[in-house]
């Protein structure tokens, strides 16, 4: 097992892919939007790359747009990687597929487990389950892993916004009820890399199914941001506020926190602390501009 396909390329996950693979011995094989849209399902071929395994990082993560473009987000999210899904099944090679803690109410005070209910509040989580039960459906060899706010030295991300927001504004108003782990792209793909790895050593049934992967501990948005700016001054004023003082259009998981001990037992793969994370994210240049 060498080759593996990267869907979603030019995203945070998907580039930070590119990069780790070939440290770890695979060649990556990285598609966009412009070769591979789910949009368009006549794009959704291998082409003559001839994969040996799949890692599908697209997907429609616009989570405020989808509650007014769920049919699209559906495409994207569900099922473009059901047709995908399905081609690994006829190729019979491995599908790592990558979903989220919007899957989850957000109610529940202790860590979600991969034997909790999911119950969706946004279109996006939505989407986003269909999409997981689809991958799950159509392909024998599909391992789904749940990650949360995910971020990286570019793209569209919390760490960027605030070091945006940080250098023109003097205060900063940022929730402080929702509680997740902030999950730097560059571990998680190496994480991926790992969990690749293992199956190159030969498929196993444990394999197939849900498993959480954030990084260790948690936070809140606040916490998040006083650390962002505890590392990369000037510090703005930060004023810890609630989720109904910042309403926006999805609703957001109060609780996103994810157990991910299936992930370390099955796999032996266990990500950093979200603190350590972050320091790696801002030594490869968080303030590159947008
Ligand atoms: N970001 C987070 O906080 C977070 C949290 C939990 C889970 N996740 C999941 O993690 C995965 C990777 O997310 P990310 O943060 O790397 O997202 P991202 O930076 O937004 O990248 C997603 C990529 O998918 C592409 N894409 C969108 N619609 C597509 C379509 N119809 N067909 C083909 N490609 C399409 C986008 O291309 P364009 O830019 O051209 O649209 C983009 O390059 C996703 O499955 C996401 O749901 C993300």
């Amino acid at each position: 097992m060498k080759r593996v396909l990267v869907t979603g390329g030019a995203g945070q996950l998907g580039a930070a892919l590119g990069r780790a693979l070939p440290g770890l011995g695979f060649t990556p094989l990285l598609t966009t939007r412009a070769t591979l849209d789910f949009d368009r399902p006549e794009t959704i071929t291998f082409g003559d790359a001839r994969p040996d395994a799949v890692v599908n990082c697209a997907a429609w993560t616009a989570v405020d747009a989808a509650e007014t473009n769920e049919a699209a987000a559906f495409r994207a999210n569900a099922e473009g990687p059901a047709r995908l899904a399905a081609l690994c099944a006829a190729a019979g090679i491995p599908l790592i597929h990558i979903s989220t803690d919007y899957v989850f109410a957000g109610d529940k005070p202790t860590p979600y487990s991969e034997a909790d209910t999911p119950a969706p509040a946004s279109a996006y989580g939505r989407t986003k389950l269909a999409g997981e039960w689809a991958v799950l459906a159509a392909n024998p060899r599909s391992t789904v892993l749940r990650t949360a706010w995910v971020y990286a030295a570019e793209g569209r991300n919390f760490l960027r916004t605030m070091l945006a927001l940080g250098a023109t504004r003097p205060e900063l108003r940022v929730v402080a009820d929702q509680h997740g782990t902030p999950t730097a792209a560059p571990d998680l793909a190496d994480a991926i890399g790992a969990v690749l790895a293992r199956m190159r050593d030969g498929w196993r049934d444990e394999y197939r199914g849900v498993f959480h992967a954030t990084a260790q501990g948690a936070t809140t948005w606040h916490g998040f941001a006083a650390a962002i700016f505890a590392a990369r001054g000037p510090a703005p004023v930060l004023h810890a506020i609630t989720t109904a003082e910042y309403p926006t259009p999805a609703r957001r998981p109060a609780n996103s926190r994810l157990d991910c001990a299936r992930l370390a037992a099955v796999f032996g793969v266990r990500l950093p602390a979200w603190e350590d994370g972050l320091a790696r994210v801002m030594a490869e240049g968080a303030a590159r501009p947008q």
